[in-house]
């Protein structure tokens, strides 16, 4: 697997990583004896990237890729790059969140995620979300003494604008940000990938296959009830019959090329920006191996724009979250 860098200072990780979110919530049921050994595969096909939050089933992802990291021992542990993130509180059974990002509720959210994940120090620690009653400098500077005190390595922030990236950096190198990216949320193409560039940040692309909706493989009206995409307003009504269409051209592009649309849509990501790090999310283990396989497949320049226009953002129908989801994002809707 092609590397790269978290970073002018971070770790170096696999070019694709591994979201590991619906493991836990959101998409329906889950297996964890399953999900651990989708883990497992990850690491022997050399994914090194496994991102968490505090917040994927309300504690629930970290401890179990904690419980991998344990039963793998140090090992296991040297071979991953343990990312996690703070800032959404959220109640049982709630999609309702609320934002924090007070120096003492980073504290304890940092103390709770090294228990869970039972590690002395987290690679790549995120705010998941901003709260506007904290200055970025403050919060930045919280998480600047936990590096001094080596609980965490490097800093990431999710979904901010480009002025909070550079108020940021100008605090404390910041090792990444991470926001949605995929061929249907060009938002990052309008600043934040130049901003990244030009500050020597990577950017790591969340929902790279639009939560499914790019691989051509699901059904928007067979969602399970617990389903958060069934509230999602690209996968439902009117909405996901015009985004149907964008996929079925995808999929037809993607066999003239002998690749399946997952592959071409993580594939895009890779090669139109040297810093873009993907982090498909899955619980299987052919998805899996699927997914790492596209760092193998090779666009000409032609090719990556032909995808740009396909995907125009113009033609895809819908926001990218249901309004409460828009908690604490700072870069463009979509
Ligand atoms: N920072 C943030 O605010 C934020 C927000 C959302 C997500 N994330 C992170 O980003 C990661 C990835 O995003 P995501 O999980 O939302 O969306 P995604 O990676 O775009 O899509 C995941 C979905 O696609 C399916 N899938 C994966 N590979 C496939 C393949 N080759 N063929 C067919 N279906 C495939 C998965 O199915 P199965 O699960 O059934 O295998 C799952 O339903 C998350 O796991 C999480 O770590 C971060």
């Amino acid at each position: 697997m092609q590397q790269r860098k978290l970073g002018a200072s971070g770790p170096v990780t696999s070019a694709i990583g591994l979201g590991c979110m619906g493991m836990s919530e959101f998409y329906g049921e889950s297996d964890d004896s399953a999900s651990l050994r989708t883990l497992a595969r990850a690491v022997e096909l050399g994914v090194s990237l496994f991102d968490t939050a505090d917040t994927y089933g309300l504690g629930h992802n970290e401890a179990l890729l904690g419980r991998f990291i344990a039963e793998g021992g140090p090992s296991r542990r040297q071979k991953m790059v343990v990312a996690t993130k703070f800032g959404i509180v959220r109640a049982q059974g709630q999609y309702e969140r609320r934002i924090d990002n007070s120096p003492a509720y980073i504290r304890s959210a940092c103390e709770d995620s090294l228990r869970r994940l039972g590690v002395d120090s987290i690679d790549l620690y995120y705010c998941h979300r901003r709260d506007p009653a904290v200055p970025v400098e403050e919060l930045v500077s919280t998480l600047s003494e936990l590096v001094r005190e080596g609980k965490i390595v490097s800093i990431g922030l999710s979904e901010v604008s480009v002025d909070t990236l550079r108020r940021a950096h100008a605090v404390h190198p910041v090792a990444a940000v991470q926001s949605e990216y995929s061929l249907w949320s060009r938002e990052p193409e309008q600043g934040m990938l130049q901003a990244c560039a030009e500050l020597g940040v990577a950017f790591v692309a969340y929902s790279p296959l639009g939560r499914a909706f790019l691989t051509g493989a699901m059904d928007a009206t067979q969602l399970e009830p617990g389903d958060f995409r069934r509230h999602n307003p690209r996968f439902v009504g009117e909405a996901a019959v015009q985004n149907q269409c964008l996929v079925q051209e995808l999929s037809d592009w993607a066999q003239r090329k002998g690749a399946s649309p997952s592959q071409v849509a993580l594939a895009w990501l890779l090669q139109k920006h040297g810093h873009v790090i993907p982090i498909p999310g899955t619980r299987r283990l052919s998805y899996l191996e699927s997914n790492v396989a596209a760092a193998d497949l090779v666009l000409s320049a032609p090719e990556l724009a032909q995808l740009d226009q396909l995907f125009d953002p113009a033609q895809v129908a819908g926001a990218r979250y249901p309004e409460a989801g828009f908690a604490g994002i700072e870069s463009q809707r979509g």
